[in-house]
């Protein structure tokens, strides 16, 4: 890709601010956990591949910032970072995946020197992104085989290389089906209220040489309608064993609509979006955010003052609505059964 969504460098993390897309490309500097954890609060960084990307590395920022020498107030700190950090953002699983992947560097190496922790948790933080990068591609890779030269696809919320450290999930899909020179129309949700669809996902497609047109979230069944979207490719926050898809509010209507008109949905994610201790959807939680994302667009107020607002950000698709699970350990198709379950072992 053409953007790298975090740098780590010496004591600091560089995030790409996603909160200033698409009319700004700059960076944030990170240099302590709050920081991190604003970060991922306040959505500058997003997607859940990403956010537990930039998780693991809050964790290693903090642990290099610790100057104190004595091994038990170390491992306090890095412990209690880590659970600082977990609520930052509560639906997407990978945040919490990578989380325990550093908390379970920390169990294992902890009768070791500090410098030496330190170090095995920057490395493992270094192996979770790099690890995400080769999923992304091959997800993309396995995905591609589904889409055929001319098809028309219709993407929700942003599941690109912003979303992730790689060439993302649901974008990364189109991307390799792209450079395996398939001819592609891509219809973009701006997908309300935080406008991902419009201002992330537009913007990266379009520097990627795929020209999207943006619709308004309720044209979809218009244009389904109209047979004009052969296929819908999501990407995923977490994904239950029995196959319900957390994905961004609104993928669910856009599930029942593919149901409807007879196209298949598609669900694009690594193995890390995978939470292995659900069985079904209804267990996921949802975060539901500030009232302010829906009374205003921009900096225009658009809603009377004291409404009421409900602002859930996420929704749960169910598995009957999904025609496949695309990962990179390959493609999962329904009935789900136990074949999600296995993919721990593989
Ligand atoms: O609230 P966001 O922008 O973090 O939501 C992101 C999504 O819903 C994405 O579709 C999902 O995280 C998959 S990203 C590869």
């Amino acid at each position: 890709m053409k953007f790298k969504t975090i740098c780590f460098d010496k004591g600091k993390i560089k995030l790409l601010d996603q909160n200033a897309l698409p009319l700004k490309l700059k960076y944030i500097i990170c240099r302590n956990k709050n920081c991190i954890f604003k970060a991922i609060k306040e959505m500058n960084v997003r997607g859940a591949p990403l956010i537990g990307v930039v998780a693991a590395f809050g964790v290693a920022l903090s642990a290099v910032k610790i100057k104190n020498k004595n091994k038990k107030v170390f491992l306090k700190k890095i412990y209690s970072s880590i659970n600082f950090l977990s609520g930052s953002r509560p639906t997407a699983i990978n945040l919490f995946w990578a989380l325990e992947r550093m908390r379970k560097i920390l169990d294992k190496e902890k009768e070791k020197p500090v410098f030496y922790i330190k170090k095995c948790l920057l490395c493992e933080a270094k192996k979770i992104l790099k690890e995400d990068e080769l999923a992304c591609r091959n997800l993309s890779i396995k995905g591609s085989s589904l889409i055929k030269n001319g098809d028309s696809i219709l993407v929700h919320c942003n599941a690109g290389a912003l979303a992730t450290a790689g060439m993302g999930t649901a974008l990364g899909v189109i991307y390799y089906a792209k450079s395996r020179g398939k001819k592609l129309k891509i219809y973009a949700d701006e997908t309300r209220p935080k406008l991902q669809g419009s201002r992330l996902t537009c913007w990266e497609l379009q520097r990627e040489g795929l020209n999207p047109i943006l619709i308004c979230d309720s044209v979809a069944a218009t244009l389904m309608k109209k047979k004009k979207i052969g296929k819908i490719l999501v990407g995923a926050d977490r994904i239950a064993l029995n196959g319900d898809i957390a994905n961004k509010i609104g993928t669910y209507h856009l599930a029942v609509l593919a149901h409807q008109h007879k196209i298949p949905f598609y669900v694009a994610a690594p193995v890390s979006t995978i939470d292995f201790d659900i069985n079904s959807g209804s267990q996921i939680p949802i975060e539901e955010r500030n009232e302010d994302e829906v009374i205003n667009f921009g900096n225009n107020r658009v809603a009377p003052r004291g409404i009421k607002v409900y602002n859930p950000v996420f929704d749960v698709t169910p598995a009957k609505f999904v025609s496949a699970i695309i990962t990179e350990k390959g493609i999962i198709r329904p009935p789900f059964g136990n074949k999600l379950k296995k993919l721990k072992q593989r």
